[in-house]
C-alpha cells in the first residue's frame, strides 16, 4: 500500500463515512466525530486562550480534516474559522456537517495571500507532512504580523519507533523546536496534551457510536481495515508513550522582529 493510499483511506474515506454516520445518529454527534486529530475539548480550550481567540477573530484551520476543532471555536469563542484541507472527501463532509467556508487546499500551497487571518491553527497534521517547514512557513505567511499560530503536534519520544504508521513523519520535540525557530515562529506557550483535561465521557461516546455505525456499515471494505489498521498502531505509540502529544501557541514576527540578512 502506497503512503497516498493510506493517508486517502484514513483522511478522504472515512471523513465521508464519517458524516454519513452522523446523519443516521443525529446533530448532537457532529462535534465529537470531526475532531479527529485533536480529541478532547480541553485541548481546543487551552490553544482558544492562548491564542487569544475572540469573536471575530479570522481563524485558519490547516488540515481541518472534517471541520470539528474550526466549529468549536466558532460555537465557543465567536471566530470566523476558515477551513483547508487536501482530502476532498474529508471537505465535502466538513460542508455538510458545518456549512462553513471550505477550501480544497495543501497546507504547502495555501490559496491565501500574505496576511489574510488573524490566527491560524493546525491540529494532528506536522507529522503527516514530510517538508515542515515548509508547512510552517505557510502557516506564518498566511498570518499577520504578531498573530498567534496553535499547533497539536505528536512527537517521537524515542529516536526509533517499533512501528512506524504509513504516512506519518513524527518529529522529535528538538527536531520541531528547531523548524519552528528556522521558519520564525516564536514559540510563546507550550503543554502536553495530556496535561489538559481528560476528554469529557459523553464527548467519548458519541464519537465512540459514529464509529460503530462507520463499522457496521463498512467493516468488511479494506479501506476500512487499512485505516483501522493505522489507527490502532498510533494509538499504541500513544498509549506506550513513544509518540507524546504536545499543544503549542507560536507568534508571528512583527517588523521590528525581522532582521535583514
Ligand atoms: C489527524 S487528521 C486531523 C484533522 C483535524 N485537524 C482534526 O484535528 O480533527 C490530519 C489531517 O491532516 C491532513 N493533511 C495531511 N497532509 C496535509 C497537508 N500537506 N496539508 C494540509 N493538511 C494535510 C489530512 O488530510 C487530515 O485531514
Amino acid at each position: 500500500m502506497s503512503e497516498a493510499e493510506a493517508m486517502a483511506d484514513e483522511f478522504d474515506t472515512i471523513a465521508w463515512w464519517t458524516a454519513s454516520a452522523v446523519a443516521e445518529l443525529g446533530e448532537d454527534h457532529a462535534l465529537p466525530a470531526a475532531c479527529r486529530g485533536s480529541g478532547s475539548p480541553a485541548a481546543l480550550a487551552w490553544l482558544a486562550s492562548s491564542m487569544e481567540l475572540g469573536q471575530g477573530t479570522r481563524l485558519l484551520d490547516s488540515g481541518a480534516g472534517v471541520g470539528g476543532p474550526a466549529e468549536y471555536a466558532a460555537r465557543s469563542y465567536g471566530v470566523r474559522p476558515v477551513l483547508a484541507e487536501p482530502m476532498e472527501g474529508a471537505c465535502r463532509a466538513a460542508r455538510r456537517l458545518f456549512r462553513r467556508p471550505v477550501v480544497v487546499s495543501d497546507g504547502l500551497r495555501l490559496p491565501f495571500p500574505d496576511a489574510a487571518f488573524d490566527a491560524a491553527w493546525s491540529l494532528g497534521v506536522l507529522c503527516t507532512v514530510e517538508d515542515k517547514r515548509a508547512y510552517l512557513s505557510e502557516l506564518r505567511r498566511t498570518v499577520v504580523p504578531g498573530g498567534a499560530v496553535g499547533l497539536l503536534v505528536y512527537t517521537r519520544a524515542v529516536d526509533d519507533l517499533p512501528d512506524q504508521p504509513e504516512g506519518n513523519h513524527f518529529p522529535s520535540h528538538d527536531e520541531l523546536v528547531a523548524d519552528l525557530a528556522a521558519v520564525g515562529l516564536e514559540l510563546d506557550d507550550e503543554t502536553a496534551l495530556a496535561d489538559v483535561a481528560a476528554t469529557p465521557e459523553d464527548w467519548d461516546e458519541a464519537a465512540s457510536r459514529v464509529e460503530e455505525v462507520v463499522a457496521r456499515e463498512h467493516r468488511d471494505d479494506e479501506r476500512w481495515q487499512r485505516a483501522q489498521a493505522q489507527q490502532e498502531t498510533i494509538a499504541g505509540l500513544i498509549g506506550d508513550e513513544l509518540v507524546v502529544g504536545v499543544l503549542l501557541t507560536c507568534r508571528t514576527p512583527v517588523p521590528s522582529d525581522i532582521v535583514e540578512q
